[in-house]
């Protein structure tokens, strides 16, 4: 049996960063493919005749060309659920990596619901929602994107500046048809109304299209906010601006009909060392 590539470990792409975002290459052990010598098709016979099929070569560069697109910033190329870990005293981390396990094994993402999650910094949420991204495009080839939340209100922003190079249905649109949406950081920076109006009907159109979104924040609803900061978050750094007031109600109500809550407490994972990870 041939051993497995050292560079890819046999997956056949490798990830990298590329400037701000993460970046994924079809290994050189698959750019030459000994399938098809680099052709990307195979010749196939049907019916008593030689047809030429696309080498099966052609879905991994198709996985990498969607994992590009998906926008996973640098750091985050290679987060996996299966490297999220929690201790004893963390359930609510452990909810959250059972919830993101089973993204993985759904067979589509239509009508699923999606998930909110609600924590202070560093407890992994932004690790859970890019190891989906990662997953879902480059071992399942099925279209993602990842915003970050303010960078998404600054672009909108630009694009009533008289000289602006984007319009505000070309940054809508392809949110409203990918398949899973990620949106990181709800709640940072305090985005206008007019923002949140097109956030909202971002978030209205996917909801009625039945498509899924996952979404992180360090803000509290309202009806966790008490109970939160009298216990552990506040220790840990956690807002005490309720998120409703922070992204709008409607915007709010919306992502509760089309997502679950998981509030997430636990250690701070950028202040702990390497063991106790
Ligand atoms: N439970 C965990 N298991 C393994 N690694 C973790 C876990 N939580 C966080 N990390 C790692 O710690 C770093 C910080 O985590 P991450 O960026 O996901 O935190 P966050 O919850 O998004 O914080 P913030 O609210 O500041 O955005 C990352 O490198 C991440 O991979
Ligand atoms: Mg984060
Ligand atoms: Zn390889
Ligand atoms: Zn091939």
């Amino acid at each position: 049996m041939n051993r497995p590539c050292d560079l890819c470990d046999g997956h056949g792409y490798r990830v990298s960063a590329r400037g701000e975002v993460a970046y994924a290459q079809v290994c050189e052990c698959r750019v030459a493919c000994p399938e098809c010598k680099g052709q990307r098709f195979v010749l196939r016979v049907e019916g008593g005749y030689e047809v030429a099929a696309p080498c099966e070569c052609v879905t991994l560069f198709e996985r990498v060309r969607l994992f590009n697109l998906a926008g996973v910033p640098a750091g985050y190329g290679e987060k996996t659920v299966a490297e999220f870990r929690y201790g004893r005293g963390e359930p609510a981390l452990g909810r959250a990596k059972t919830r993101f396990g089973q993204y993985e094994k759904k067979a589509d993402f239509d009508s699923a619901r999606g998930v909110l999650l609600v924590g202070p910094p560093g407890v992994g949420k932004t690790h859970l929602v890019t190891a989906l991204v990662g997953y879902t495009t480059l071992q399942r080839g099925i279209a993602c994107r990842f915003v970050d939340f303010f960078d998404l209100t600054a672009r909108i922003r630009e694009t009533y500046r008289r000289d602006a190079t984007e319009s505000e249905l070309g940054i809508i649109e392809p949110l409203v048809s990918v398949p899973v949406l990620a949106i990181d950081d709800l709640g940072k920076g305090r985005g206008s109304n007019y923002e949140l109006t097109i956030i909202d009907q971002l978030i209205t159109r996917r909801y009625n299209a039945r498509r899924i979104v996952v979404a992180t924040t360090n803000y509290f609803p309202e009806a966790h906010l008490k109970q939160h900061l009298d216990g552990p978050a506040r220790r840990m750094g956690a807002t005490t601006e309720p998120l409703e007031e922070r992204i709008g109600e409607r915007l709010f109500s919306r992502l509760c009909e089309m997502a679950d809550i998981i509030v997430m407490e636990g250690a701070d994972r950028r202040q702990m060392t390497g063991a106790r990870r």
